[in-house]
């Protein structure tokens, strides 16, 4: 079944704010390479290529139903932050505004009946379980080093090892 043109469109959207991230954790991968905390600055380069990968895969369902992309310009970025800390909350936070935007488009598809997108989803949502957890783990981290110098540089080897 092709997809409607309201879904089609709501996962156009939500291409717009996968690239979103990819960008705004590109940015905040240039500020931590900018204050010399080269861990971080490569958890946010991974974690940008991940969002472009989220981009990606809405793009390829939105052909595989027989719909259309049209991108659209992507939001510049903020490029400063005050600490680790506040990057890392502004990016959970951020993930929060994520989830409730796919939970937006799984009520659409559950209004249509549309199963597939429904059952697509879900990919997302387990996603979105495990990048909230990620951020928000990050963010409780920083807190309790409360900008202790060893505590950075130990945090920033430990996130430099992210695969
Ligand atoms: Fe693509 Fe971080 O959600």
């Amino acid at each position: 079944m092709v997809i409607s043109s309201k879904i089609n469109d709501i996962i156009n959207e939500q291409i717009n704010k996968e690239f979103f991230s990819s960008y705004l954790y590109l940015s905040m991968a240039a500020y931590f390479e900018s204050i010399n905390f080269e861990g971080f600055a490569h958890w946010m380069r991974l974690q940008s290529k991940e969002e472009n990968s989220h981009a990606i895969k809405f793009f390829n369902y939105i052909y595989e139903r027989g719909g259309k992309v049209t991108l659209k310009a992507i939001e510049k970025p903020k490029a400063e932050w005050k600490s680790p800390l506040e990057a890392f909350e502004e990016a959970y936070e951020h993930e929060k505004f994520i989830t409730d935007s796919i939970y937006k488009i799984l009520e659409a598809a559950k209004a249509e009946k549309d199963y597939a997108t429904e059952n697509f989803l879900a990919y997302y949502i387990e996603e979105q379980v495990e990048e909230e957890n990620s951020a928000s783990n990050i963010v409780e981290k920083l807190k309790f080093i409360n900008e202790n110098r060893n505590g950075l540089m130990q945090m920033d080897a430990k996130l430099g090892k992210r695969e």
